[in-house]
């Protein structure tokens, strides 16, 4: 791979003008958005609108292609990455036949915030540097594209499903079991991994794309989601997608959704004891994960820590006490920090989860850790293992929104 093809003057051009781009990044980000949802307004249908808002994922796309940009010699060091991103871009079928129209509009973007400092030479080196790395994505995806095709059971695209079961797991989670129209057979997730649904909602202009990890063992002829309502926050409306979930969407429904995707997934090969937080709804994947190890690797010790306010926001609480009753290796921790009075004796600690009490739980730090949940939460959780000395490489995460867009050290 190196450097693709491309000559010395455009990588130092391209490598020299890396730090000017970073400097204008907001500016060149907002410009190009601006710019490409409004002359390609169909991009709308893929976009996450309210990440538009809130500008985590525009911060991403164009922080990564500067990374990639100043790896420009050396495109073999940005892969990891690619390869996670390609996740998502898979999850929500982006195509190669995508990639010029956000090239055009990144370039149009740096000319119209540069000014005249974009001389055509400038321009020509960007363009030349975004193809070559476009055309990393585009491989890497049409790889993903490939296999998921050749699977047994696995699709590309969006294929319908048919909500086949709805049920509220607390408070504020409820889960829909989704089984396909078609009737054929399902991929196999890996736990861990999520679909993208695409909801069609009546009233609003454009579809709405959103992930939700699958909450269930992999295997079964239907697959499970399990979705929080987000409810209003401050000046902001209540959340499109799971509103319209909770109280749209019934039993008898079709949901249009892609494969399973995601690279947050559990390594049942690794037989050391498996470590799995999370907060809220960010349970989803790690109950998954639960779910397999426990019949996988029925000996290993499975440290499982579950936070929530309290007892009506802790969804499949029967099926946890379940799976530690019937797993003696299963050491299952309950952590709300409001507990309602008649929550007494049905939790393990009241408070957070925090370093002294990851440090009172776990009996070493040679332990794979997989988290989930808000972004502080996940800070906090990430911050005390790595203080512990659990090493960067056991310490895995899924963030619910743009990955790159959150920073955890
Ligand atoms: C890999 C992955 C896996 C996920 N798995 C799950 C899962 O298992 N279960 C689950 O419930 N969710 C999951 N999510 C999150 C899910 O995809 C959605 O983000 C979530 O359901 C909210 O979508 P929404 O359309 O309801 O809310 P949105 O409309 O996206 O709004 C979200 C929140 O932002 C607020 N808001 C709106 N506009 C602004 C603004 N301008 N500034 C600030 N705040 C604003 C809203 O009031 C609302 O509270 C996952 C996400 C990812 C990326
Ligand atoms: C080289 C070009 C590109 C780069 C470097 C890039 C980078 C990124 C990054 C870093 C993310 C966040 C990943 C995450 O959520 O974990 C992302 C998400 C996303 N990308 Fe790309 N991307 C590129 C091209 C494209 C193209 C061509 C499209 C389609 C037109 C696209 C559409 C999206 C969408 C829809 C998301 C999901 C997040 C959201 O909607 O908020 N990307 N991309």
């Amino acid at each position: 791979m190196a450097n693709a093809g491309l000559d010395a003057k455009t990588i130092e051009i391209v490598k020299s003008t890396v730090p000017v781009l970073e400097q204008h990044g907001n500016a060149i980000t907002k410009r190009f958005y601006e710019m490409m949802l409004s002359e390609v307004p169909e991009l709308n249908n893929i976009f996450n609108q309210t990440n538009q808002k809130r500008g985590g994922q525009p911060k991403a796309l164009a922080a990564t292609v500067y990374a990639a940009a100043a790896n420009i010699d050396q495109l073999e060091n940005i892969l990891p990455v690619v390869k996670q991103i390609s996740e998502k871009h898979k999850s929500l079928d982006i195509k190669a036949e995508h990639y010029p129209i956000v090239g055009k509009y990144l370039l149009k973007a740096i000319k119209d915030v540069l000014g005249d400092a974009a001389t055509d030479e400038i321009i020509d080196a960007w363009a030349k540097a975004y193809g070559v790395i476009a055309d990393v994505f585009i491989s890497v995806e049409k790889g993903m594209y490939e296999e998921d095709a050749a699977s047994e059971g696995g699709w590309n695209g969006f294929r319908d499903f048919k909500i086949v079961r709805k049920t509220k797991e607390s408070d504020v989670v409820t889960s829909f079991y989704l089984a396909p129209v078609d009737g054929k057979s399902i991929m196999k997730h890996k736990p861990g991994q999520y679909i993208t649904v695409k909801a069609t909602i009546p009233g609003q202009k454009y579809v709405h794309m959103r992930q939700y990890s699958l909450s269930d063992a992999p295997g079964s002829d239907m697959y499970r989601i399990s979705v929080k309502r987000e409810d209003a926050k401050g000046d902001y409306s209540d959340g499109i997608v799971s509103t319209y979930m909770h109280e749209t969407v019934q039993e008898g429904d079709i949901l249009p959704i892609s494969a399973p995707s995601g690279d947050f997934i559990v390594d049942t090969k690794d037989a050391r004891p498996l470590v799995l937080i999370s907060r809220g709804v960010g349970l989803t994947p790690v109950m998954s994960m639960l779910e397999e190890v426990t019949r996988k690797q029925p000996e290993r010790e499975i440290y499982f820590i579950y936070a929530t306010y309290s007892s009506n926001m802790h969804p499949m609480k029967e099926r946890m006490e379940q799976i530690a009753t019937e797993n003696k290796n299963v050491h299952m921790t309950f952590v709300y920090n409001k507990p309602l009075v008649e929550d007494e004796g049905k939790y393990d600690y009241k408070g957070y989860v925090d370093e002294a009490l990851l440090n009172k739980l776990l009996p070493t730090t040679d332990v794979a850790c997989y988290f989930c949940g808000f972004e502080d939460f996940m800070r906090t959780v990430s911050d005390s293992l790595k203080a512990m000395g659990v090493k960067e490489e056991d310490r895995h995460f899924e963030y619910f929104g743009p990955q790159l867009g959150m920073s955890i050290a």
